[in-house]
């Protein structure tokens, strides 16, 4: 038995998604502790690709237990709309193999529509969302007036009275705004019908997960986001609503510290970031090259990455504050081509080093990213597997990130396919 939480190091899309997938084999239960459909977990699975934004990316695979946990919002109507999906696709997602947690709160249309209006008033401030109410439903659980799952499917009358009068609060606001307003009945009967397809599906996942633990077995935490968009620890406020990094799987899982045994931090072989806010390494060059070969368009929203160069500032302190034990590097193969790599191994501002980030989102906008020049390998990667079959200057890369971090880089992504992944 081991248990392992997998965090995102950079902005997300780090590929955590097709390293979940890689590791699933030889664990028993995967867990998605925190974050919504704001999520994109892209896998290639049997020549078929699969974006997954609420359920555990372990779905794929047979036999494996599925957890949503407490620390998940989730939006009723995206969930059955990703279940139909997967069953379109082939994988039948039953309630033996998918749990949800009672305790979840629930993103109701109104979040949605809160976060689209917050993003409009904030004009030149604008997050760059996804949309999803994600921001909104985390905030009416931190102010306590969110509903949970078992709100909604324990005591569905005393529900529909609570939802009227938010749904109506709601609308008072709207109708200042000049927005249109909501339909509290349509709501809840649209509600309550979804919660009869997930009744079967909800229940004490804290509970069920000791269960899985006393039996044996092994767990794999699916972390959504990345180290940057965490809301204590990112660049704030331009990040999401939760704790993106690995104590949020605990928090938001009900499984406590002590019992996880290790921390793999998944980070890009440069850097991207879909939405506002701070990025030094930014590079439109490399970006124009990557979206040019139909690279880095979002999962979920479909917009373009912003793309930069690798960041050992954002490195550094990801492996701080995560505790990372391994790094796995993903999309080394997007460098193949360059004959010179830039790497950014520390920043500048008003005259002063700064080895780690800083706190606020101001001057990490004004800060000057310090390079320094690797040579590249200029080599296709795609079909190497083992790790000694890497050219030379791949390897040293990857030295410089272990020696920088400190954490020792287990795995290295070579393509989107599930067997273009080497172990070393
Ligand atoms: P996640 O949100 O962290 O799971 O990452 P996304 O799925 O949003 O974005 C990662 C993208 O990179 C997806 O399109 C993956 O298929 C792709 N990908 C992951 N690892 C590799 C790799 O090693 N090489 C290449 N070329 N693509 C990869
Ligand atoms: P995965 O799990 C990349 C970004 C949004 C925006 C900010 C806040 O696929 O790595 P939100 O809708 O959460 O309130 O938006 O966070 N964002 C992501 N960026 N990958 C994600 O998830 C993201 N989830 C949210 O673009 O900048
Ligand atoms: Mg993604």
């Amino acid at each position: 038995m081991s248990n392992t939480i997998v965090i995102g190091a950079q902005w997300g899309d780090e590929g955590k998604g097709k390293i979940v997938d890689w590791l699933t084999e030889s664990s028993d239960v995967v867990v998605r502790a925190q974050g919504g459909n704001n999520a994109g977990h892209t896998v290639i699975s049997d020549g078929k690709e699969y974006i997954l934004h609420l359920i555990p990316s372990g779905i794929l695979w047979p036999g494996k237990l599925c957890v949503i946990g407490n620390g998940v919002v989730m939006d009723p109507e995206a969930l059955l709309g990703e279940i139909d999906g997967l069953a379109e696709k082939g994988i039948n997602v039953t309630p033996e193999q998918l749990r949800i947690s009672d305790r979840a709160h629930l993103v109701m249309p109104y979040h949605r529509e809160m976060d689209a209006y917050r993003e409009a008033s904030r004009g030149s401030g604008k997050i760059g969302t996804t949309k999803r109410g994600i921001g909104p439903t985390y905030g009416d659980k931190v102010d306590r007036v969110g509903f949970r799952l078992h709100d909604l499917v324990g005591d569905p009358v005393a529900f529909s009275e609570r939802l009227y009068e938010r749904v109506s609060s709601c609308n008072t606001l709207f109708e200042s705004a000049g927005m249109e307003t909501l339909d509290a009945e349509k709501i809840g009967k649209a509600l309550l019908e979804a919660s009869e397809r997930l009744k079967p599906f909800v229940g004490d996942t804290v509970a069920e997960l000791h269960e899985q633990m006393k039996a044996g077995k092994s767990m794999l935490f699916e972390g959504a986001q990345g180290t940057y968009l965490d809301i204590d620890q990112g660049t704030y406020p331009f990040v999401t609503s939760s704790n993106t990094t690995s104590g949020g799987a605990c928090t938001g899982s009900g499984v406590p510290p002590h019992r996880i045994d290790k921390v793999v931090g998944v980070a890009k072989a440069y850097t991207t970031r879909v939405g506002a806010g701070p990025f030094p390494t930014q590079n439109d060059e490399l970006a124009q090259r990557f979206h040019g070969m139909g690279r880095e368009f979002g999962a979920t929203t479909g917009r373009k990455r912003r793309c930069g160069w690798l960041d050992l500032v954002l490195l550094r302190y990801a492996t701080m504050v995560n505790g990372f034990d391994d790094l796995a590097i993903t999309i080394m193969d997007g460098l193949d081509e360059f004959a010179e790599i830039p790497i950014c191994t520390h920043y500048e501002l008003n005259g002063k080093r700064l080895d780690l980030p800083p706190a606020s989102a101001l001057e990490f906008d004004l800060v000057k990213p310090v390079y320094e020049t690797l040579p590249g390998w200029q080599t296709d990667t795609t079909g190497i597997r083992k790790y000694e079959d890497l050219p030379d200057n791949a390897k040293a890369y990857i030295d410089r990130i272990e020696k920088e971090t400190g954490a020792n880089v287990s795995m290295v992504g070579i393509g989107p396919a599930r067997d273009q992944t080497i172990m070393r």
